[in-house]
């Protein structure tokens, strides 16, 4: 493949996987179930990024694996309703138009696993958008490397990845204990991308090993923890002993080593955590979002429910993210018909975050997404509060927040 006897995309693939596998001291490549690529023009790929979609496309490039597509950088229907300028919707388009010769899915989402790419446990993947990156390890068991943008491209062409990092056994061990001290069932949904938040911050790039989850966490929960710890650290996998497929137990997961590191996090630290991931605390707020990860069809059911009857501040935008199937989904289950009436809006195959939000002016932002509070300031340039999706609804209809009165 790299002497080109495969053609010039093969070949042209395989020497940016050869070139990253050196780099990272891989000792051989491996055959990939699948692959996943961030295509968003807004501050990801950019200039380069189009013209490489372009010249594999030129060259006959095909995905030889399942290769599904990270949401765009603006909603791909109603961009020209939303105000995109021109000129940066044509370059966006111009990824559409070369991943559709490709043979990319245009799912055009962070949560591929809920959207046909579901890899088995084991399997390896190169995949990008730590979010997917974190949920595919951890909770499917299957193996990746947080891959950028070109390099997971290359992959899905060349149905390889250089094995190093999380494709080998010995890397997957849990190395820090985080031992959650907060009474399982009183754990509600916003308390898990705060959890997520405070251990990313803690471990950095460490394997955390969580105990104190309740076995019945949701997988909506899952996402939202995972995607607030691959932003505030750079985790790609985490253990929850009973609940995630490499760790069904403690001593399995550390294969019978001394705990190296432990964390306590008890519901003081979860409190100072949620105050940490607000940059106000009271206010008028004009953007409410959520929807990052991208919403499912089950968050989206449970905001229509609180939305029902109410009316959105006429200062307030209420934009929803998700994807093209859960909003047609939403539509025929009727919960878009409660959120429009309500003036909420919702978007598809992008996001507040890889779209560029901050030509709005917006001034204060809330959400229900750790992972958003995270990033919030410096891409949308705002000031972020974060709560739980009730306090979400309520303040969008107040159009202001105040802490001590909710
Ligand atoms: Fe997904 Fe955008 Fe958040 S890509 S994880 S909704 S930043």
């Amino acid at each position: 493949m790299l002497a080109g006897e495969r053609g010039e995309a093969i070949q042209l693939a395989m020497e940016i996987l050869t070139r990253v596998g050196d780099v990272y001291g891989a000792e051989k490549m491996i055959a990939i179930a699948s692959a996943h690529t961030v295509m968003t023009y807004y501050r990801i790929i950019m200039d380069a990024g189009v013209e490489i979609c372009e010249k594999f496309a030129e060259l006959g490039a095909r995905y030889c694996v399942p290769t599904t597509l990270d949401p765009a950088g603006m909603d791909l229907k109603q961009w020209q309703e939303l105000k995109i300028p021109e000129d940066y919707a044509e370059r966006q388009m111009r990824i559409v138009r070369a991943q559709e010769q490709l043979g990319g899915i245009p799912v055009w989402t962070c949560t591929p696993y809920l959207h046909g790419n579901i890899p088995m446990p084991g399997q390896d993947l190169a995949w990008s958008e730590s979010s997917a990156v974190v949920f595919a390890n951890s909770v499917m068991g299957a193996r990746t490397n947080r891959l950028t943008a070109v390099v997971d491209m290359a992959a899905g062409i060349a149905g390889r990845a250089p094995k190093f990092g999380l494709h080998l056994d010995e890397n997957r061990q849990g190395e820090i204990l985080v031992k959650i001290n907060v009474k399982p069932k009183t754990l509600a949904d916003n308390d898990y991308p705060a959890i997520g938040y405070f251990v990313g911050k803690q471990v950095a790039d460490k394997i955390p090993v969580l105990t104190g989850v309740p076995r019945n966490v949701s997988t909506d929960q899952l996402k939202n923890m995972g995607a607030a710890m691959a932003a505030s650290g750079s985790v790609a996998l985490y253990h929850i002993p009973g609940v995630t497929p490499e760790a069904r137990n403690i001593d399995k997961n550390f294969q019978k080593r001394k705990w190296d590191d432990v964390l306590d996090l008890d519901l003081k630290e979860l409190t100072q955590t949620k105050e940490e991931m607000c940059t106000v605390n009271s206010g008028e707020v004009d953007f409410v979002t959520v929807g990052c990860p991208h919403y499912s069809i089950e968050e989206i059911r449970k905001l229509a429910t609180l939305l029902e009857g109410k009316k959105i501040h006429r200062r307030t935008k209420f934009w929803i993210y998700t994807t093209r199937h859960v909003e047609m989904l939403a539509k025929r289950a009727g919960y878009s018909s409660i959120i429009e009436a309500s003036g909420a809006q919702i978007l598809t195959e992008t996001c507040m975050l890889v779209s560029p939000t901050d030509i709005y002016g917006f001034k204060t932002l809330m959400t229900d997404s750790g992972k958003c509070a995270y990033y919030g300031p410096g891409l949308c340039k705002t000031e972020v509060l974060y709560g739980s999706i009730e306090d979400c609804v309520e303040t969008a209809v107040k159009g202001s927040y105040n802490k001590s009165k909710s």
